[in-house]
């Protein structure tokens, strides 16, 4: 790589020794990481171009690092125009990536926080130091905890939630058990594990007979740890329910069965000041109809057709920005989160779950929601890189 071509930087790589030198100062740099191995690689690309536009760089300095669909990582262009949907496709690291062979490395070691840059035929050397990452990561290997353990033993702060966190947020099993165990209301569920699959089908297939005896059909049938509504089905009786588990399980051996929940679907952004957790205006997601009703972009970029704020009473907003707040402690959540419920035609809030790494475009429910709530997308960014900074790793 020559060194024109690396991010832009004050350091170039000649001067990165000079520039770990405690006394000389220099900004925070933010590793802004992003695509990665989930089926949401291109719309993580496109967000982290909205992120790094949105950094302020006379506060910090930034530091593109794109995974390959494959799990590579690789140094991207500081260039965040090349980051947007085109031609009706999203970018791909693999095109972003400044050499075609070369990777980046964090350490492991917790004293070191330099980033190695290999590249074939060459000695690797090292990239300045990172002082947080910001993972613009979606679904597993970047939002289930792995990346964020990564991280732990790195030693370098990130933004948004930690292992447990991460972990509980992505598995709609644990995170039911965990939202019922906080008095927090879910929807009736069970749960078939591989095992209890692959080993008892037919005691597997009549517990779930008699769920649906109880709580009537339809029923929606959800791989545990998905998003994006990957592998999810709603199954009008008995026999489509074999099609929608081998769907399901095509996604995760392990899968959740539901039973359909009637009424509005309202969103609640958390996002962590100095003095704790805030929720935000509420948002309220309009039913879609199974054709196109999304354009390309939208349903993309996630629910961009929400009503900020949600029409709901004084009294419904209260309470769901409470159980909101509610969700993000009992999850243990840092940084950001955003919590989905639905306002049953009872006048019952059910959470159905949270996302610790909400779509996250400017035009992105979580943001839409802060903005009406008077932090801009800037600004959102900088709180969360902030509270990133304020915090350690480690026990907390
Ligand atoms: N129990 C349910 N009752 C009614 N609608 C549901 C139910 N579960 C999911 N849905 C619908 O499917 C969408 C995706 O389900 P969700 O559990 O949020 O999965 P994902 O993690 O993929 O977002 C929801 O936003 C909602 O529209
Ligand atoms: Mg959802």
């Amino acid at each position: 790589m020559s060194s024109q071509n690396l991010p832009q930087s004050p350091e170039s790589p000649e001067s990165s020794e000079s520039s770990a030198r405690p006394e000389q100062r220099r900004k925070p740099r933010v590793a802004v990481v992003f695509g990665g191995r989930s089926s949401e690689h291109g719309i993580s690309v496109v967000t982290a171009g909205a992120v790094m536009r949105a950094v302020d760089r006379t506060k910090y300095d930034v530091l593109p690092i794109g995974i390959t669909r494959d799990g590579r990582w690789v140094l991207t262009a500081d260039d965040p125009a090349r980051m947007a949907i085109a031609d009706r496709q999203v970018p791909d690291v693999d095109q972003l990536a400044e050499s075609a062979n070369g990777s980046v490395t964090l350490s492991v070691d917790p004293g070191n926080r330099h980033v190695l840059v290999s590249e074939p035929g060459a000695l690797p050397r090292e990239l300045g130091e990172v002082d947080v990452v910001f993972p613009v990561l979606h679904g597993p290997y970047g939002e289930d905890g792995t990346l964020q353990g990564l991280l732990e033993l790195s030693g370098v702060p990130y933004v948004g939630a930690g292992v447990l966190a991460s972990a509980v947020g992505q598995d709609k099993e644990y995170m039911k058990r965990v939202f019922t165990s906080f008095g927090l209301p879910v929807g009736p569920y069970e749960v078939v594990r591989p095992r209890e699959w692959e080993s008892d089908r037919p005691a597997a297939r009549k517990r779930l007979m008699e769920f649906a005896a109880e709580h009537g059909w339809p029923l929606f049938v959800k791989p545990a740890r998905g998003g994006s509504s990957v592998g999810i089905s709603k199954v009008d009786d008995p026999s489509g329910l074999d099609e929608a588990i081998e769907e399901a399980r095509r996604h995760d051996p392990k899968f959740l069965v539901e039973s359909l929940l009637r009424g509005r679907e309202i969103e609640c952004g958390v996002l962590e000041f100095e003095d704790g957790p805030r929720a935000s205006v509420p948002a309220e997601i309009p039913p879609v109809t199974a054709h196109d009703f999304y354009d390309f972009e939208a349903k993309y970029i996630d629910s961009a057709a929400g009503l900020v704020p949600a029409p709901l009473t004084e009294e419904q907003t209260a309470e769901v920005r409470r159980l909101a707040v509610e969700a993000f402690d009992a999850t243990s959540c840092e940084g950001l989160v955003r919590a989905d419920f639905f306002l049953t035609e009872d006048g019952d809030f059910v959470i159905n779950e949270i996302n610790t790494m909400p779509g996250f475009t400017p035009i992105s429910m979580f943001p839409r929601m802060w903005q009406e709530s008077g932090v801009d997308y800037a600004e959102l960014v900088d709180r969360l890189i902030q509270a990133a900074l304020n915090r350690s790793t480690g026990l907390r």
